[in-house]
């Protein structure tokens, strides 16, 4: 299996930077690495303009519905008519910055699969259900709400990020993320054969040892991603761990 290395920028790199970054981004010449990139809505169409033919370009949010009266959002269906791929769900931030619920990751997983997107589907604790010992039970409820919705997806990624090792410089031990995407695995039951990815304060310096882990499929990586020589450093750390 390849490893993955996802890209989410978040709401950085308008069009023209988006482009910039593309033209200067230099995909690693293995095939045992993909790179994913999901810009803001708005730079998609520069940066498929401008990806090297290795990158595959996703959306970072889409509403479940096809179209309707739902101002400042898009569907799965215009992400996938601009050219995306794939698609983030239910990202730390959706959920506790703008109060994603399960119920909404669910109805976006289905949206994603209706539409032909590869859903990336991310969970992840709060520390405080860390230290009241509720990791097991947050990402089984997480993964719970919208296993049955993969049911209609072709392929599918899980990006597991604790939400207290995001932008935090606090990165999980490679054995945190092995028993977390252990127990992910677990609740995912007959559809757990897809790549589970780390995310959360990922940078050159503990790529490897991260990818190195147990049932750590890839990388979901923020901040580190915005430079396309950082990004392209990460990449190149996932080739020899690749199997
Ligand atoms: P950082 O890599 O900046 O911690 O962000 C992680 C993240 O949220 C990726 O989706």
């Amino acid at each position: 299996m390849t490893k993955v290395v996802a890209a989410n920028w978040k709401m950085h790199h308008g069009p023209r930077e988006a482009a910039g970054f593309l033209t200067r981004y230099a995909a690693p010449a293995s095939s045992r690495v993909r790179t994913l990139v999901f810009p803001p809505h708005l730079s998609i169409a520069s940066a498929l303009r401008c990806a090297p033919a290795a990158v595959e370009i996703g959306v970072q949010n889409i509403h479940w519905e096809r179209s309707g009266a739902l101002t400042g959002e898009v569907s799965a269906e215009m992400a996938r008519e601009a050219g995306a791929t794939l698609a983030l769900i239910g990202h730390s931030e959706r959920r506790h910055l703008f109060g994603e619920s399960d119920a909404d990751v669910e109805r976006k997983v289905r949206a994603a699969a209706r539409a032909g997107l590869v859903p990336v589907v991310c969970v992840g604790e709060l520390v405080e259900e860390r230290r009241a010992g509720k990791l097991n039970e947050v990402l089984r409820r997480q993964v719970g709400a919208f296993v049955d919705a993969l049911a209609g997806a072709k392929e599918w990624m899980v990006a597991y990020e604790p939400v207290w090792a995001i932008g935090t410089g606090e990165t999980a031990t490679p054995a945190d993320a092995t028993e977390a995407h252990s127990i992910v695995r677990a609740a995912l039951g007959d559809r757990s054969g897809c790549p589970i990815l780390y995310g959360g304060s990922v940078k050159p310096a503990n790529a490897r040892a991260l990818m190195e882990a147990a049932e750590v499929d890839g990388v979901l990586v923020g901040g580190a991603s915005l430079d396309p020589v950082v990004l392209a450093r990460i990449a190149e750390a996932a080739i020899p761990v690749a199997p």
